[in-house]
């Protein structure tokens, strides 16, 4: 059975730089870079300009994580694509991704899956991808987490909860089979549907009849519940530190690899306090912790494999290194994955 790790690493985000005071002053959102910087660590964020979808965003991420890997696009078995902000509902953002990147010109017509697990969907992309590769099916899988939240942010005062948290972003990472002993070691997925409407974002009801109601002209009409995502803030916070140390202790004790002996953590970029409790809790030392909230806000899939293009590119990633990703999110779904680098 082969290995799979990663080959190759990318990230991109938007040029357009949205501060805390933007918000304030561009947006007239009543807030403040002092309320957000203490309850999320957030400073800055990321957003794309109309016309730019979460998987124009992928492919500049994919272009670099290919490059990276010394690999073309037409190189790859099979392409996953992390995202709850798809370019439409259906046929979601893999395929899209796959034209842009020449595939289809190129008489390549390999499979392409969205994976829609929200802030967990990259670990679920990546243990998707290990196990292809791990099972002979692909040598080359290429997983891209990939958001564009800004077109979907109620940016007034009404959603400043939710709409000061989130920006734009993607992170490509190429999973590659090899006889080296190094890669993915270990993955665990996990969700609590009880809490699927504690985050969420309806937008329509396929149980409605239609599914978006329409007024006496035949326009479809929705609800500014229905619109803008919703979320219990506090019941999030709750959940995820409970349920990102429990999966983080389920790795250390399913593999053996424990703290001390973890040379980097990648953890999911929701909310800096989040993350700080996380890792007091832990003992987690903050020179192995790496962090991008501050500049680009949550970026849900794409966080994780931004952080690894960061890493990799400033030296922090070393050939060698145990590397723990961990993440939590939207469904409840959570997951924690092993990676010897
Ligand atoms: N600026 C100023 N005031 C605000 C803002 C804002 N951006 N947002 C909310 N407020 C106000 C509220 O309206 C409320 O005012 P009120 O008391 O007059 O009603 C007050 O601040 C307190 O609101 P709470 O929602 O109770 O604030 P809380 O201290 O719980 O902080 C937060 C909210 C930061 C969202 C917190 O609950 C949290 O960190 N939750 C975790 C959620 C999270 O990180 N989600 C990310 C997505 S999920 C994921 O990726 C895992």
């Amino acid at each position: 059975m082969p290995n799979a790790y990663i080959s190759g690493t990318g990230g991109y985000v938007p040029p357009r730089v949205v501060t805390n005071d933007d918000l304030v002053r561009d947006y007239g959102i009543d807030t403040s870079d002092e309320w957000i910087q203490k309850r999320t660590g957030i400073k800055e964020r990321r957003f794309a300009d109309a016309g730019v979808g979460s998987a124009d965003l992928g492919a500049e991420a994919a272009r670099i994580a290919l490059d990276d890997a010394g690999l073309a696009a037409t190189d790859l078995d099979m392409i996953l694509f992390a995202t709850l902000s798809p370019e439409h509902h259906f046929p979601g953002s893999a395929v899209y991704l796959q034209e842009k990147l020449g595939l289809c010109d190129a008489g390549r017509f390999i499979g392409c899956m969205d994976i829609r697990n929200q802030c967990s969907g990259f670990l679920y992309a990546l243990g998707t991808a290990a196990s292809m590769v791990q099972s002979g099916a692909c040598r080359h899988v290429l997983v891209v987490g990939g958001e564009t939240h800004s077109a979907a942010l109620d940016l007034t005062t009404r959603g400043r909860t939710i709409a000061t948290l989130f920006g734009d972003g993607a992170g490509a990472v190429v999973v590659s089979a090899t006889d080296e002993d190094r890669g993915v070691r270990y993955w665990k997925m996990g969700a609590d549907g009880r809490f699927a409407d504690a985050l969420s974002q309806p937008v329509w009801d396929i149980r409605k009849r239609p599914f978006i109601p329409l007024n006496e002209d035949g326009v479809g009409q929705v609800s500014t519940e229905m619109l803008w995502a919703t979320m219990d803030g506090r019941k999030v916070f709750r959940h995820a530190v409970e349920r990102m140390c429990g999966a983080v202790m389920e790795a250390c004790q399913s593999t053996e690899v424990f703290g001390p002996d973890v040379d980097l953590w990648l953890f999911h970029q929701a909310n800096m306090r989040i993350n700080q409790y996380v890792a007091g809790q832990l003992g987690i030392p903050e020179d192995k912790l790496v962090h991008n909230i501050d500049r680009y806000g949550n970026t849900t899939a794409a966080t994780i494999p931004l952080l690894m293009a960061e890493a990799a590119r400033d030296g922090r990633l070393q050939r060698g290194m145990k590397v723990m990703c961990v993440a939590f999110g939207s469904g409840f779904t959570w997951g924690a994955a092993l990676i010897e680098w």
